[in-house]
């Protein structure tokens, strides 16, 4: 049965202006919920896609103009690498970013992947997301909804791979069936080692997702993803549909070539 896509799809002319309006939409967050709640607390995905994003937010007009003091880093996945690696997205982040502009470095919650016992990342990750998100819920307990055991992030950026898999939820892995586990380590037999990832319940807890893809190679996967049958055993990216939140696919012309016109160029 072919399903009704999730969220809402913009296309953009190439890769440079998705980069440029994924900007703007971070900027745009941050200065919404720093006004609203006094923070905003952003889950970064790894890979090559944000780079350029992160980039951009790190030089005019952004760099004197987002309340980096009161945002909070946090990570969707990491690979099994020391911080300074080059596979690590805590570095790619730090350099194309966090080291260029005044975030504290308190503010900065990168994953422990370097532990060479990836269920201890995994589990010392979820306690630090506990400490951070459930307990100060509990503190301003505002929201009508029932406080639950998940962080509840303010934006979660993703990426989508050619195989469908998205943070590090690749297809026929264990973390798919993770439940409302908060972070999970995941073993991906393709690349032969584990990943640290946090869940589908975690992001589908937050308030704003955004996916961001860019390129050929990623047509046919959203094709499927969007508009193909659910199976998300296969498609991992179909597991993300937000509780209570926004849903955003961000994508250029060459990812969305296959879509239905149904989409709305930007
Ligand atoms: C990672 C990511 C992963 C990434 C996709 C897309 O650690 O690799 O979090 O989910 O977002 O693989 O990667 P690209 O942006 O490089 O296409």
């Amino acid at each position: 049965m072919l399903q009704k896509p999730a969220g809402q799809v913009r296309i953009y002319r190439n890769a440079e202006e998705l980069a440029l309006k994924s900007a703007r939409l971070f900027a745009r967050l941050a200065d919404q919920y720093v006004v609203g709640s006094g923070r905003f607390t952003v889950a970064l995905s790894g890979g090559s896609t944000p780079k350029a994003m992160l980039t951009l937010l790190s030089a005019d007009p952004f760099v004197d103009t987002v309340p980096w003091s009161s945002i909070y880093f946090f990570w969707g996945d990491e690979r099994c690498v020391p911080p300074d690696h080059a596979d690590s997205n805590y570095r790619m982040a730090s350099e194309a970013l966090l080291s260029k502009v005044p975030v504290p470095p308190a503010n900065v919650f990168r994953i422990p992947a370097e532990n060479p016992d990836p269920q201890r990342a995994a589990e010392e990750y979820a306690a630090t997301l506990t400490r951070f998100f459930v307990g100060e819920a509990r503190a301003t307990k505002t929201e009508t909804a029932p406080l639950s055991n998940l962080p509840r992030f303010d934006l979660v950026f993703l990426g989508m791979g050619p195989d469908g898999h998205t943070a590090s939820l690749f297809p026929h892995t264990t973390a798919l069936q993770a439940g409302d586990q908060i972070v999970v380590a995941n073993y991906v037999e393709k690349f032969n080692t584990y990943r640290i990832t946090l869940t589908a319940a975690t992001i589908n807890n937050a308030r704003n997702v955004t996916f961001l893809l860019a390129g050929e190679d990623k047509a046919e996967p959203l094709k499927c993803v969007l508009e193909g049958s659910y199976q998300p055993d296969l498609y991992p990216s179909q597991l993300i549909r937000p509780r209570n939140g926004s849903l955003l696919w961000m994508v250029d012309e060459a990812a969305a070539r296959l879509l239905g016109d149904q989409h709305s160029a930007e």
